[in-house]
């Protein structure tokens, strides 16, 4: 008998963190990828897959290792900072200024740096007496500082397998998060100083290709380029490549900032580069005493950071659009917002500077006419971009949210408001030895990860199978379909009921292929 499960109609009951209740956002959602039964063709690998890179040692990363390494493959792990943690690794180094306007998508994170032309690799290079400013940003640029303020609170659950403390509350800060994925890091030697031979810090992905044997593709190379800083005005770098059966990509979604294209702001940004940063950027509210602050976009950053300035800052304006969204109402925000922080429209131009010798000079305007001076600081907090600066053949930003390429591979990144072409928005289904950990929104990171780590490892041995790429590609389809027709920013979205769903579609489909062909069961999420 063949058993299909009938399509799941799940309504969401609340947003990613559980803190926030959105009951009148429910949206109805359809899970429409049916579960896959024996008699059913499949998708057949064209290698076996043993060798697996990871990209990233945040909580998806370090899941993912853990959850292959168990399961038997031989595992290496990259990470370009030099601490675990990701988002969770706080510094008070700060990244960059965020280009403004927006780079092209391909390099928005960083431009991939090679091997120079013609070199053997491995190649090491060693370098002394090198200007000190160049060498700041160019470890800036290799480790990226990550989009966290000391103050943050966070709450996120515990990762299955190692529990919090009972008394913990519900909200921790951003540092106790810090220590605890460490210390999961720490438990299964993946830490910084724990000298596995298979964890590499320092290290960033610059280039993932096709590797080739005898004409046919069999696996994937990876160019990895390790940066060190040695002294104030030393470094020491080393390229080298690495093969793999399958790769599975961790990097986070918060790594390329998105700035909105306001007539104007390049200019501004021009003449007063110290006075306009974007949200990652932000650390601590004293810089901002008795100034003036225009905050663009009230989502989670904008109103957090808001709220902090307020006691802080003379006068904050925040400004935010005005069409509500199912998944991100104003109102998920503004109670956190004080009384005395003006809520502003969305502005629609910084007027030319002229000869203005401070920002405070300049004046904005509004969409509704209002005309606003005095502005001594820009905060930009309208968000990131889905980028992979080590796939650029998977990315096509001439592709309009209605387009697809009508030839070469569908990509996986257009204008960087999504991602493209997955089976469960993990496995790239023209490559499904390529996968994706984590790039859902409206999910929890810390517990999602474990069943997407789960299935790429029941699926990479040929255990749970993928349906054929042809029955892939029908369900993606319809999933577009039922979205509406056109990819946009939220195609990524999950929230907490369609999430439950689908890990507990990745339990069966993992534990029925575990009963058959052997290998761990896991358990179903918790209701805890
Ligand atoms: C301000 C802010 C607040 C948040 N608050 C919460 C919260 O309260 N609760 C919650 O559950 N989630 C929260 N999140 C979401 C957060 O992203 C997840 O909790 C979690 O960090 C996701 O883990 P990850 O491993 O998928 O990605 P990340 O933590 O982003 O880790 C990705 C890792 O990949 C590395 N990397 C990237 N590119 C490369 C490359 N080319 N080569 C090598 N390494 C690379 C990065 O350095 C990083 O270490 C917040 C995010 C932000 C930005
Ligand atoms: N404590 C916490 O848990 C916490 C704190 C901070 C951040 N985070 C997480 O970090 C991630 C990033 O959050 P984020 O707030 O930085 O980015 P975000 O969620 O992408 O929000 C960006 C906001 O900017 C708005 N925007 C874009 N262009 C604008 C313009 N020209 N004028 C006015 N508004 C504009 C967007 O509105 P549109 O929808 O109209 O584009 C959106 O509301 C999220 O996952 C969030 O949950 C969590």
């Amino acid at each position: 008998m063949r058993l299909r499960s009938p399509a799941l109609a799940l309504i969401l009951s609340s947003c990613a963190y559980p803190s926030i209740v959105c009951a009148e956002q429910q949206q109805p959602f359809i899970l429409n990828h049916e579960f896959p039964v024996r008699e059913d063709p499949f998708y057949e690998f064209r290698w076996p897959v043993h060798k697996v890179g990871i990209i990233g040692a945040g909580v998806g990363g370090l899941i993912t290792y853990r959850t292959l390494a168990q399961a038997g493959y031989d595992v290496r792990l990259y990470e370009r900072d030099h601490h675990p943690g990701g988002v969770w690794h706080y510094t008070e180094e700060t990244p960059l200024n965020a280009p403004i306007p927006n780079l092209p998508v391909v390099n928005a994170d960083y431009t991939p740096s090679l091997p120079p032309n013609g070199t053997r690799l491995p190649h090491e290079e060693e370098h002394f007496q090198v200007d000190e400013n160049w060498l700041t940003a160019e470890r800036k640029a290799h480790r990226l500082p990550k989009p966290v303020w000391a103050s943050l609170k966070s709450n996120a659950p515990h990762i299955p397998e190692l529990h919090w403390p009972e008394d913990l509350p519900w909200e921790i800060s951003a540092k106790q998060l810090q220590s605890y994925v460490r210390a999961f890091a720490s438990y299964h030697s993946l830490n910084t100083n724990d000298e596995n031979p298979n964890v590499f810090y320092n290290t960033r992905v610059e280039l993932i290709e096709k590797r080739f044997i005898d004409g046919r593709h069999h696996g994937w190379t990876m160019t990895l380029k390790e940066f060190i800083q040695t002294g104030p005005q030393s470094y020491k770098v080393k390229w080298w490549t690495e093969d793999f059966d399958a790769i599975a990509i961790a990097t986070g979604r918060y790594n390329s900032p998105s700035v909105s294209p306001i007539t104007g702001l390049a200019e501004w940004n021009d003449k007063f580069p110290e006075n306009i940063h974007h949200s990652r950027q932000y650390r601590r509210p004293e810089g901002f005493t008795n100034k003036t602050v225009l905050i663009i976009g009230a989502a989670s950053s904008g109103a957090e950071i808001a709220a902090e300035l307020n006691t802080f800052a003379s006068k904050v304006y925040l400004s935010t659009r005005v069409h509500p969204h199912p998944h991100y109402p104003l109102e998920l925000f503004i109670p956190f917002i004080p009384k005395n922080t003006t809520m502003i429209p969305e502005v629609k131009s910084f007027n030319p500077l002229g000869t203005a010798t401070k920002m405070s000079e300049g004046t904005i305007e509004l969409f509704n006419g209002t005309k606003i001076a005095g502005i001594d600081h820009v905060l930009v907090c309208t968000g990131f971009r889905y980028t992979y600066p080590f796939l650029p053949q998977y990315i096509n930003p001439s592709l309009r949210g209605n387009e697809t390429a009508s030839e070469g591979p569908q990509p996986l990144v257009t204008d960087g408001s999504h991602v493209r072409s997955l089976h469960l928005d993990l496995f790239y289904i023209e490559e499904p030895t390529l996968a994706f950990i984590n790039i859902n929104g409206g999910m929890q990171s810390f517990v999602y990860a474990e069943y997407l780590a789960a299935a790429a490892a029941s699926v990479w041995k040929g255990h749970a199978k993928l349906p054929t790429q042809n029955e892939m590609w029908r369900t993606y389809s319809q999933r577009l379909r039922d979205f509406g027709g056109i990819f946009e920013k939220h195609w990524l979205f999950l929230g907490s009921g369609a999430a439950d769903g689908e890990m507990r579609y990745f339990v069966a489909w993992v534990n029925e292929a575990a009963v058959r062909y052997g290998g761990k069961q896991i358990n179903g999420p918790s209701k805890a």
